[in-house]
């Protein structure tokens, strides 16, 4: 028999929970419906996240509020469109007994009683981890909450006086040093397992200059930037997190995965995990294969056998 290589694993844990890969699909990208989650659920993203949802259902921004940018890149202003936390409760059950997949929910109150609320609730359920967002650039009429740190504190430590779950807290986009030792001095007083970094950069303006107006109509065309537009903000908020937090919180890396190679940047900046959003809007399920395939073809190549070889060993010169 022809000796063969073992080809490289790419499995990984999140909050002590194991996941066969570390692609899998980010909040927010066709999961508010039981059909769409089921059709991550078919696919080989190694978790289903749930939209981030909220007490009561919600209809979200009017449309135009998703659009399709050059470069794997789009823009978005949805508006936290969901059908209410007691729905993705239901799903989540569904979802484990019909496809044994891992299920994060995403729990996004827009204050905190209703984020009291849902973190006792899914307490009970058949979720597995959960994804606590407390706050989107689309809520019109509200700032951006992870650039409050002082309600950044209030809301991290009332959700661990609550949740029974394995849990972590998505993130916004940082830019500044002081912001991201801000940010890690805060999370450290909390037992969450990871944050997930980073959220659509807020309030980008994207125009078409054929017809002198913004893309999208919600908030004067003001959005979130994703995909591949953000991923060197995202490695770097990877990167800085990994280095202010060690371990001891995990990082899971989102903006602009669209090959397996830009995994690798993720996951030798830090990530123990990597989410895919605008990729997969663009180019269907089969996305989180390809991604997976190409990061292991990259891994052998460079002679790694698992992510735990090269995650974090960023050379800088
Ligand atoms: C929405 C956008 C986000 O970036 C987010 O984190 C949550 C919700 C939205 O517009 O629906």
């Amino acid at each position: 028999m022809q000796y063969r290589k073992m080809p490289a694993k790419i499995n990984t844990s999140i909050g002590g929970i194991k996941l066969n890969s570390c692609i899998f699909v980010a909040s927010g990208a066709k999961d508010e419906t039981l059909p769409g989650l089921a059709t991550i659920a078919q696919s080989s993203s190694a978790a289903v996240t749930m939209k981030s949802c909220t007490l009561e259902p919600r209809l979200g921004n009017p449309e135009p509020r998703y659009v399709d940018l050059p470069n794997n890149s789009s823009i978005n202003s949805m508006g936290l469109p969901n059908l209410g936390y007691k729905e993705y409760i239901k799903y989540a059950k569904i979802l484990k007994d019909k496809y044994k997949k891992i299920v994060i929910a995403s729990i996004s109150g827009m204050t905190l009683e209703d984020n009291i609320i849902m973190f006792k609730a899914f307490n009970n359920s058949a979720v597995d981890i959960i994804e606590f967002n407390p706050g989107s650039p689309n809520t019109i009429g509200k700032p951006i909450v992870g650039y409050d740190f002082a309600e950044m504190d209030r809301l991290l430590k009332a959700v661990t006086k609550i949740c029974r779950k394995p849990w972590g807290v998505k993130l916004p986009p940082y830019f500044d040093f002081v912001h991201f030792e801000t940010m890690a001095k805060i999370l450290k007083k909390y037992p969450l397992q990871f944050i997930t970094t980073i959220n659509s950069i807020g309030n980008a303006l994207v125009i078409d200059p054929k017809k002198e107006q913004t893309v999208i109509k919600p908030k004067g065309g003001f959005g979130g930037l994703g995909g591949a537009y953000t991923k060197y903000t995202a490695l770097a908020n990877v990167r800085k997190f990994y280095e202010l937090l060690g371990d001891k919180i995990k990082t899971i890396g989102v903006g602009g995965v669209t090959t397996g190679v830009d995994a690798f940047e993720f996951i030798l900046a830090g990530a123990s995990a990597v989410q895919i959003a605008t990729t997969y809007l663009r180019e269907g399920p089969e996305c989180f294969s390809r991604i997976q395939r190409e990061l292991i073809a990259y891994m052998n190549k460079k002679g790694y056998k698992s992510i735990e070889e090269f995650r974090g060993k960023l050379k800088t010169l």
